[in-house]
């Protein structure tokens, strides 16, 4: 059962905010220009005690500066692991504002960076704190999950904070305890995981702007034209490409089935950065990325997320320099936040 009507910043104002952060991207710089710029880059981040934390949807030359640097390129939740338990005294996020929040939240005695603070996610901008804790009151008999890409209000007002790699263990698990939930805010992967699950799941009514914009019916004709290729999905898309997937996963499961498989042909249903690491550790085998609608209709992101676009190393240098971007949080509100992820990361802990 969806929850109708309750997300009120409405899907214009975030396609807007998407625009505007699109719009702000920086257009690829020559190849003797980012040398340099990393060189920098890696000069401040030793000067600072700084460790760079990345996403695998931020560009190539951040992934390899982070790896470079003695820092991480992840999925959300190793991300949040390793800033909790490296021994820099800032960590620097290579991200959006979600996973710089939740960095902090482990760490407070830490300093932490986002490059880009103005780095959104259409998820936890799709669900407002106060909404959703009205939401969460009309329903006080079920247990409260809620995915990492949410804000550290809403992750206060939660029981479990999940990520894709382990929402449908964890789901599953509640379930089997008889538990009933409310799932937010991406209503795609919830679907999933209660397809999955048999759970019930009151389901907040969210969406990824970018994995939306997959679509079955495209995918299924290129796969048609590539019968032997595999396909990798992450459970942000909808139902319909989930179907036609091989693997359906978190960033690093996807990767790590690229690399498994027995296949030498990808699909890839996911943000298109995650190309430069499949490749980068399967190179005799070949990665293309699943069609979305197009630049007509809907489409506003074209698997390209548009916040994680925004990081870049003239950003990451300037956050360095004078230690822009720094996230803070209510204590109380971090201290709250702090329980379901530290379940969070002792439950994915367990299960590695
Ligand atoms: P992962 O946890 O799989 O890295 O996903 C994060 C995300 O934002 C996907 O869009
Ligand atoms: Fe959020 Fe989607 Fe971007 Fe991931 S890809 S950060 S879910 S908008």
């Amino acid at each position: 059962m969806l929850s109708p009507n309750l997300v009120e910043s409405d899907q214009a104002s975030i396609a807007q905010e998407a625009k505007q952060a699109r719009a702000s991207v920086q257009p690829p710089l020559a190849q003797n220009i980012r040398r340099s710029l990393r060189q920098q880059a890696a000069e401040f981040l030793s000067r600072e005690d700084a460790v760079l934390v990345a996403h695998y949807y931020v560009d190539s030359d951040l992934q390899e500066l982070a790896e470079e640097t003695g820092g991480c390129v992840a999925d959300s939740l190793e991300m949040a692991r390793f800033g909790f338990t490296h021994s820099a005294s800032t960590v620097v996020v290579a991200g959006v504002r979600f996973m710089g929040e939740t960095a902090k939240i482990l760490s407070p005695e830490k300093r932490v960076l986002l490059i880009e603070p103005q780095a959104e996610c259409s998820l936890d901008l799709g669900c407002p704190a106060d909404a959703f804790s009205k939401f969460c009151d009309q329903h006080p008999d079920r247990t409260v999950v809620v995915y990492a890409n949410t804000s550290a209000q809403v992750k206060a007002r939660a029981d479990w904070v999940v990520t894709s790699s382990i929402a449908r263990d964890l789901v599953a698990d509640l379930s089997a305890k008889g538990e009933k939930m409310i799932w937010a805010p991406d209503r795609y992967l919830g679907d999933y995981v209660k397809r999955q699950t048999g759970a019930d799941l009151l389901l907040w009514d969210g969406s990824c702007i970018v994995h939306e914009e997959f679509k079955g019916e495209v995918l299924s004709n290129l796969k048609k034209q590539h019968p032997q290729a595999k396909v990798l999905v992450h459970p942000e898309s909808p139902a319909s490409v989930i179907d036609l997937a091989d693997v359906v996963g978190s960033t690093t499961q996807l990767i790590a089935a690229a690399q498994r498989l027995e296949s030498s042909f990808f699909i890839v249903a996911t943000e298109e950065g995650i190309l430069h690491k499949m490749r980068q550790s399967a190179p005799d085998k070949t990665f293309l990325a699943a069609p979305t609608a197009g630049e007509g209709a809907t489409c506003i992101s074209c698997a390209r997320c548009p916040w994680m676009k925004m990081n870049d190393l003239q950003r990451l240098i300037s956050a360095l320099q004078v230690g822009s971007g720094e996230v803070s949080i209510d204590e109380e509100v971090r201290a709250r936040a702090a329980v379901p992820i530290h379940r969070m990361v002792e439950y994915g802990r367990q299960r590695a």
